[in-house]
């Protein structure tokens, strides 16, 4: 892909996810008459997810025919060649969240082209909040520079932690025990996907979850580079399709991130 047609998706990318935020919205504020089923322990997906995702595919489609797309609740393609921008999509990232009448949750859209995170784009429609990234040009803010925090001990801030079943407990109880023993605070608001944003917003020091899913995290992680903070290297191996750990930091954080989460 050139810089001309990255460009496009970029400003397309966020034309949708702002209007999938007013579909969402919609959804949010007549929750009560909202279907929601159980896909297994704390993991419920809404007819809100599903339209709001269906959204979005239909507009990627439109403008970008020969696109292929990653969704949470349609799937992947039934193989992707690598060359081919594959955008990668939460309808909604904090649906525990969003079903249970607490606002925050966010649409999270991502296009990964190879091995890049070429775009990311995170929108939080209660705060009306987007966060965007484009590799090599920065990570926005509602059009503001973002900063990540300065922070150069786990004492100077809070490390948000995300956690599903997806996993044992063991190894989050055990980078919680770690961050308190170190004068740390821990703060788990119900979506990795706007945690990790905070992160290259300077709001969080920091972020760790044992196991997550490359639509939670992707658009974020392109912003946390953008801002020069560090992650691990999360599409390693099968994380796009299967997902992966996840940690993340501000810069002055790199290395008492790593030893606390073991990654690298
Ligand atoms: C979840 C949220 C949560 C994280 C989980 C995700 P969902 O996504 O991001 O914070 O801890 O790993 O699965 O189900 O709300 O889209
Ligand atoms: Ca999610
Ligand atoms: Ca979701």
């Amino acid at each position: 892909m050139d810089a001309l047609q990255i460009s496009e998706r970029f400003s397309v990318a966020q034309a949708i996810v702002r209007e999938a935020g007013d579909l969402a919205m919609g959804y949010f504020r007549n929750r009560e008459t909202l279907a929601v089923e159980s896909k297994g322990p704390q993991d419920v997906v809404s007819e809100a997810d599903r339209a709001v995702e269906a959204m979005i595919l239909d507009r990627i489609a439109a403008r970008f025919p020969a696109d292929s797309v990653l969704g949470e609740e349609t799937g992947g393609p039934q193989s992707w060649d690598g060359a081919t921008p594959l955008w990668v999509v939460d309808p909604i990232d904090g649906t525990a969240c969003f079903v249970n009448g607490i606002p925050v949750w966010c649409i999270s859209i991502a296009l990964v082209a190879g091995s890049e995170i070429e775009i990311g784009v995170v929108f939080d429609p209660n705060a009306g909040e987007l966060f965007a990234a484009r590799r090599g040009h920065g990570a926005l803010l509602n059009g503001v520079p973002m900063r990540p925090s300065t922070a150069a001990s786990f004492a100077e801030g809070i490390v948000g932690v995300g956690y599903s079943p997806r996993r044992p407990a063991a190894a989050v109880v055990q980078a919680i025990a770690q961050l308190l023993a170190e004068g740390g605070m821990y703060q788990c608001n119900g979506s990795g996907a706007l945690m990790l944003a905070y992160v290259a917003a300077g709001r969080l020091i920091g972020y760790y979850e044992a196991h997550i899913n490359s639509w939670d995290c992707l658009a974020a992680l392109a912003m946390i580079r953008e801002v020069d903070g560090w992650t691990n290297d999360f599409l390693a191996g099968d994380g796009l399709t299967r997902g992966n750990a996840v940690a993340a930091a501000a810069p002055g954080l790199a290395e008492a991130m790593r030893r606390l989460s073991g990654l690298t």
